[in-house]
């Protein structure tokens, strides 16, 4: 990344992509870049610098809005104070009068990830608008952008918009990331795809709400914009953007998520290698509110003999909690559903093998709770704000309300070591988005972590509406989406796979008829979407067949045997060529192995099955290759002689053809993974 200032102002990022050579003469660079005006334009074209400025000449929307404290506008043009350089890290300092604006930029040489934020030190009372996170300019060889689009058990969805003149604008305002706008955004280049080309990835780790402007001049400029919703007042100062994560690949998209994995992977810490991340039993959708000791624990026995390895008891243990229209706020353990506390629960589970954890909705109250009887000046706004879910929201930014919720989450976590893991929910919007309330979490996340260091959280907000950089700062594991629809949660978990990694993104293997779209799938097909992520099972097992029961034990305890290849490899989406088969693999770390798993979705438009290529496999080097589930496979679809794969036998194939020429899977039916291994020889 090169920077280049103009009159000690705010620099310009003149260039960002492939690193260029050593010798490069900078000064020459930066002059060269440099835009002769045309008519009808200012006599100077003011770049897109780290915070483009209005007074400074910039025609577009600035990265900086002030008001003094009488409303008046403030309009700085900063000049350049120091720098501070450190490994891999930039700081600089920038005045003007009153204000002070401070750039930082952190690179990471190992994950490729560069992670810019800036802040504001102001001498007056100001207020703050808007302060979008350093401004970079969009690539010009670009015709389009990928954002993600999205709703409740619809997350992650990748939507291409063209670049136009104007700008394209995304918000999440409910103080939460949101299922509707993941705070991503990807830039490939003209001719770009998943596994070929140059590629711009951008991630704003936040978990508060974004605002996204992508704009392109009528001059041709082009910038992007991430910052955080919510006005800030003077006694927010010092003012600091959430941290902005950008990262550059020429090997295509996939390029810029394997370097997205790889921060996360930093971010989160997971670092304990010989405690792989656990196939969970969560038993909300087998019971929901109904808790019953003994059922429960014939499912935890159920669970433990397929071979889930934690149980979480999801809502529904504590205050008076049948429905979701009351109890929120009231942390104690339900004794007219659990008379003896959780205790024997626990120990039932600990005694079938499993580790046991624990559903949480710390942000929340609903009116008809006894915390709200108590303290109903602790709601965030008015009381008569409509309710989401039967429920308002917690203003935790007041220090009496974090104590409550640390000292009650902290009481249950002492009284019942044996619970390591909490499902952290949140599911109501905020009435307003406030910056401090998720300062106030993140605080409260950090606190708990530190005074029980064993227990680890997983964010979940109605499904995938709290996932971002910000959140893996304080948990370990998300929970992607409510859908437990297999077909959805491919296309989902996919989405989701352009910034996170597939072991966070928890996938679970759900009831027969699903409850969120009231569809079937056949098990196989269930089990081997689950098992691509950090797999689950939700459902009331008593509703298994014992077929299916051998389907899902065989298919965890394949999953086990491969879950550090799918969990600390190198995820690869790959492109198909045929529109109805969506196909995805992962290689492992030393690169020896992979597993490939291509869905057919839907019939395809054409009658045979078209080659599909692999990605990310050295060119050179031969690999051993074979169909894992031939057994699956339609005669009628398939017939005569057969592809000695399709009859489950080894083929010998070079990366190169692997890559080049692609696979002959199956002709199939709808609903289907084929699952395709390989080793190096
Ligand atoms: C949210 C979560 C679900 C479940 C329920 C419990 O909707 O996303 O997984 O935990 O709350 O009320």
């Amino acid at each position: 990344m090169i920077l280049a200032s103009w009159e000690n102002r705010l620099p310009d990022v003149i260039y960002w992509g492939k690193p260029l050579s050593r010798g490069e003469n900078l000064e020459d660079l930066a002059k060269s870049t440099m835009i002769a005006p045309t008519g009808g334009m200012m006599d100077l074209v003011a770049g897109v610098s780290l915070s483009p400025e209005e007074a400074g000449g910039f025609a577009g929307h600035p990265g900086l809005i002030l008001t003094d404290e009488t409303g008046y506008n403030l309009r700085p043009v900063f000049i350049f104070k120091e720098a501070k350089e450190s490994a891999n890290a930039l700081e600089l300092v920038f005045e003007e009068e009153d204000l002070t604006y401070i750039f930082r930029a952190k690179a990471d040489p190992e994950t490729n990830v560069i992670k810019l934020s800036a802040s504001l030190h102001s001498e007056i009372p100001v207020h703050v608008h808007w302060m979008a996170a350093p401004v970079l300019p969009g690539p010009q060889l670009s015709d389009e952008i990928i954002t993600f689009t999205g709703r409740w058990c619809g997350e992650f969805n990748p939507t291409r918009i063209p670049w136009k003149q104007g700008s394209h604008t995304a918000s999440a305002p409910g103080g939460r990331t949101s299922h509707e706008r993941s705070p991503s955004l990807f830039v490939p280049e003209r001719g770009t795809t998943e596994t070929q080309g140059n590629a711009y990835g951008f991630h704003f780790g936040w978990s508060g709400g974004h605002h996204l402007i992508v704009e392109e001049l009528p001059s041709g400029e082009r910038q992007i914009q991430f910052g955080a919703t919510g006005k800030l007042a003077p006694e927010d100062a010092p003012f600091e953007t959430p941290p902005l994560y950008v990262s550059f690949s020429d090997k295509g998209l996939n390029g810029v998520s394997q370097s997205f994995h790889q921060e996360a992977r930093q971010i989160l810490k997971y670092a304990d290698p010989s405690r792989p991340r656990p196939v969970h039993y969560n038993c909300w959708e087998a019971v929901y509110f109904d808790h019953d000791p003994e059922l429960l624990m014939d499912l935890a026995s159920r669970a433990a003999n397929l071979g889930a390895e934690r149980f979480v008891l999801d809502d529904g243990w504590f205050g008076k909690r049948d429905d979701d229209t009351t109890s929120l706020g009231d942390w104690t353990v339900d004794l007219r559903k659990w008379p003896d506390g959780l205790q024997p629960l626990i120990d039932h589970v600990e005694e079938t093998g499993m580790t046991f954890g624990i559903w949480f909705e710390p942000e929340m109250v609903n009116p008809e709770s006894e915390l709200f009887n108590k303290h109903p000046d602790w709601v965030m706004g008015s009381l008569d704000q409509p309710t989401g879910r039967a429920q308002w929201v917690l203003d935790i930014s007041l220090p009496e309300v974090t104590e409550y919720l640390f000292n009650a989450i902290s009481a249950i976590l002492t009284e019942y070591p044996g619970i390591e893991y909490i499902k952290w929910d949140h599911n109501r919007v905020l009435p307003h988005a406030s910056q401090r309330q998720t300062f106030a979490l993140y605080r409260l996340l950090a606190r708990l972590n530190e005074t029980h260091p064993n227990v680890e959280i997983e964010s979940c907000s109605s499904g995938g509406g709290r996932i971002d950089f910000g959140i893996l700062e304080h948990t370990k594991r998300v929970w992607t989406s409510d859908s437990n629809d297999a077909a959805e949660r491919w296309k989902i978990q996919r989405g989701a796979s352009y910034v996170f990694p597939p072991e966070i993104t928890g996938s679970h293997i759900g009831p027969r008829i699903c409850h969120t779209s009231g569809r079937q799938f056949p098990m196989p097909f269930k089990a081997a979407v689950a098992a691509s992520r950090a797999m689950g099972i939700e459902m009331d097992l008593r509703e298994l067949t014992r077929e299916e029961a051998t389907e899902i034990r065989n298919s965890i305890a394949t999953f086990k045997t491969r879950r550090a290849l799918v969990h600390n490899g190198t995820l690869h989406r790959l492109e198909s060529a045929d529109a109805d088969v969506i196909a995805e693999m992962h290689v492992s770390k030393d690169g020896n192995d992979f597993i490939l798993h291509a869905a057919q979705m839907q019939p395809s438009r054409q009658q045979i099955a078209r080659p599909l290529r692999l990605s990310g496999l050295d060119a050179n080097a031969q690999y051993e290759v074979r169909l894992d589930n031939p057994e699956q496979i339609v005669e009628v679809m398939n017939r005569g002689e057969k592809n000695p794969l399709l009859m489950g036998e080894k083929v010998t194939l070079s990366g190169r053809a692997l890559m080049s020429i692609g696979l002959q899977l199956p002709n199939s039916f709808p609903d289907t993974i084929w699952t395709v291994l390989g080793s190096k020889i």
